[in-house]
This record gives structure tokens, C-alpha cells and sequence, in this order.
């Protein structure tokens, strides 16, 4: 079986964190959301795994991803010169997938579930789409599948404006090859692209066996600020492992939890309650990071307090006076005050930004 990850796409930008690079890469406890995908295809035997791009992104994918050593896995890159959606996306991978069965997951999503049990369900019982779904308050705002009371998938649906369950499907699918013949009989949609959803109906339409299970563990679509600090505080929550502290560390610091201190990191009087994870050539002093936090490489925070927040590599925060919380702060921004009282605030604050003084 081979997997096939997409992450192309005209979303490429999660505004206003990254207008300058690839949604999939905005880091999750310090590891691009995208790995998490890689991992989960490789924890379930899969190795050989198509990774789709756009030309706006790929050379920034593939530079940081490589080709899939410290996976464990052989990644191809796969460029798909349009964002003209998601059966596009399966049908330019098409000399890729061949004739072979594959797991399909999109790049912006993440799943508690190992993919193992899914796969075992496809292949015993020679299905030819196995999909997931996930009952969420906002249907409208996903795919949504009408199930018979035996679970029989009936119909799927884009974005319906009046969704007829509260089902969503799930960024993760199991498909035969008998999705490129589906595929071949689709037409673009209403926006304009060949939806997976539409190839998965004519599945249904030709008879072909679709299945559908429900995802017991979380599921997040890491498009939006709110899911992706959620995203940060899962991870650390269970996959940080214990304390592992390669930087420097002085008596006046005090370090409690699961922590991770990059290499070349330093911590000056500060205290740290973990899940936290710092990353490398961090300059920490006279801080609170409190639990749930990642901090990027090259980082530099003084006299603050910061707490369920992500910071970006290369971002510099300084005496600010209030707990930060709740916040994500982008690559290299700077957040400085003067050391008495301001009397003012001066800010450049890139388009689509959110500040609230609460
Ligand atoms: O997140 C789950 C939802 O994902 C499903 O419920 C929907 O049925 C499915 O259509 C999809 O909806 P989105 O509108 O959220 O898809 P998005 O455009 O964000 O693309 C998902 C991933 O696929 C993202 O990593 C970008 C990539 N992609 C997208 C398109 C349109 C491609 O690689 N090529 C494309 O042409």
C-alpha cells in the first residue's frame, strides 16, 4: 500500500502567520504539522509515500522535509501545477500511486487514531474507499456524509449550505485504484474543482464497496489560530516525553514537568512548568513559561510570562508586563516595551492580524 500526502493547495497560507510560506509547515510542539502525517503513514507500514506540492511551496516543503530518511520512509514530491482540488491532486499522482491500493491524508490535518485498525478493516474486507468521519458542531464548513442506521454511507456532500447530518469527513481516506476510474468520471464543482467527495459519490453511484467509520480519538483541521494552539497543546500533551535538557540551565531556574531544552539554549532565572518544549539557541531570562507553551529555534524571551502559546522561530519578546496567553506569535516578530512605563503603543502589525488587550 502506498500513501499519498496533499500538500499543495491554494490555502497554502495559514494568514497572517505564514504569508510567506507553506500552511503545512507551521510547526506543532516545533515539528511541522505535515511530519505528523508522515509519521502516522510510516507507524502503519506505509514507506512509499507521494507528498503533493504546489510551484508556490514545494521547494520549501521538500527542502525542510527531505526525502523521508529520518522517517524512515521514501518520499516523492509530486507537483501539481493548479490548486484545482483534491481528485486533481490523486489524478496528477496517478504514475505514482500505479495500480496499488493507498492512504490518502491531507497535509493541514491531524488525527489521534494510528491508521493501523483502518487499514486492516480496507483489506479484509476489499473495499475500495474506507472513510472517516467525525461528528463537529460546523458541518457546513466540511464534507458531510449521510449514513443509513447500519452505517452504509448513502450520499456525500461538499460544504453543504443545509448539511444533512452533523458528520464531517475526516482529512484521511483508504482507496482502490478504482478511485481513478471514479475520478475520470467527475466534473469540477461549483468552485471550480474535482472534489474527493464528488469521486467518492460516483463510487457509490457504480456499486463499488465504501465504507465508513467513525474517529473516536480528536481530529483537528490546523487551518485556524484556535485549532492550532489546541493542536500545540494535544501534542505536548501526549507525545512529549520526559524531560530531555541539552541547553543551559543556572541555579536560579526552576524547571517542573515534561520539559525539552534545545542545544545551544540558555535559561537565565526563569521558571518553566511543563509540557513545554524550547527549541535550540533560545536566550530565556527572567521568565514564566507556563504549561502547553512551544517556543521556536532562536528565540529570545526577557522578563515576560507566557503561557498556552506558541512562539515562532527567531521572535524576540521583551518586558511585557502582562501574562502573554493564548497567543500565537509568528516568525520573527518583536514584542518590546520601554523599561518604565509606556506611555504609548506603536505597533506594525501585518495584515489580518488579531491584537487583544484583555
Ligand atoms: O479537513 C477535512 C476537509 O478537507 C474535508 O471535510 C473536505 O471534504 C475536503 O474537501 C477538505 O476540505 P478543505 O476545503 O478543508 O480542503 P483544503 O482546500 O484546505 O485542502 C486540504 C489539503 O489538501 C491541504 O493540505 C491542501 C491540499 N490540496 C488542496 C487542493 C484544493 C492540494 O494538495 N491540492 C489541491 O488542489
Amino acid at each position: 500500500m502506498k500513501g499519498l500526502i496533499l500538500s499543495g493547495g491554494k490555502g497554502t497560507r495559514l494568514r497572517p502567520l505564514t504569508y510567506t510560506g507553506a500552511k503545512q509547515l507551521v510547526p506543532v510542539a516545533n515539528k511541522p504539522i505535515l511530519w505528523y502525517s508522515v509519521a502516522s503513514l510510516v507507524a502503519a507500514g506505509i514507506t512509499d509515500i507521494g507528498i503533493v506540492v504546489s510551484p508556490e511551496t514545494g521547494g520549501e516543503i521538500e527542502a525542510k522535509t527531505g526525502k523521508g530518511d529520518r522517517f524512515g520512509a521514501r518520499l516523492t514530491y509530486i507537483l501539481q501545477p493548479s490548486p484545482s482540488g483534491l481528485a486533481h491532486a490523486v489524478k496528477t499522482a496517478r504514475s505514482f500511486l500505479q495500480d496499488e491500493a493507498f492512504a490518502m491524508y491531507l497535509g493541514d490535518n491531524l488525527i489521534q487514531d494510528g491508521l493501523g485498525d483502518f487499514i486492516q478493516t480496507f483489506q479484509t474486507k476489499a473495499l475500495d474507499a474506507l472513510i472517516l468521519l467525525k461528528s463537529v458542531p460546523n458541518p457546513s464548513a466540511f464534507g458531510v456524509a449521510e449514513v443509513d442506521n447500519q452505517g452504509r454511507v448513502l450520499h456525500l456532500v461538499e460544504k453543504p449550505v443545509l448539511p444533512p447530518s452533523n458528520l464531517a469527513l475526516v482529512g484521511v481516506y483508504l482507496f482502490s485504484p478504482q478511485i481513478h476510474t471514479a475520478i475520470n468520471h467527475i466534473h469540477p464543482s461549483a468552485r471550480g474543482e474535482l472534489e474527493i467527495t464528488d469521486a467518492i459519490q460516483q463510487l457509490i453511484d457504480t456499486d463499488q464497496t465504501v465504507e465508513a467509520q467513525i474517529l473516536n480519538g480528536w481530529w483537528l483541521d490546523t487551518g485556524k489560530k484556535d485549532d492550532l494552539l489546541e493542536a500545540n497543546r494535544l501534542i505536548l500533551d501526549e507525545y512529549l516525553g520526559a524531560s530531555a535538557i541539552s541547553g543551559t540551565v543556572d541555579d536560579q531556574s526552576q524547571i517542573s514537568g515534561r520539559v525539552t531544552l534545545g542545544s545551544g539554549s540558555t535559561l537565565v532565572n526563569c521558571t518553566i512548568r511543563g509540557p513545554v518544549i524550547i527549541g535550540h539557541h533560545c536566550r530565556l531570562e527572567n521568565c514564566f513559561v507556563g504549561a502547553y507553551s512551544s517556543i521556536g529555534d532562536d528565540v529570545t524571551l526577557t522578563d515576560i510570562e507566557i503561557d498556552h502559546s506558541v512562539v515562532l522561530q527567531g521572535a524576540r519578546i521583551e518586558g511585557i508586563r502582562q501574562r502573554i496567553v493564548d497567543s500565537l506569535i509568528g516568525q520573527r516578530a518583536r514584542l518590546t516595551t520601554a523599561p518604565l512605563r509606556p506611555r504609548a503603543l506603536r505597533f506594525l502589525i501585518g495584515d489580518d492580524s488579531q491584537i487583544e488587550l484583555t
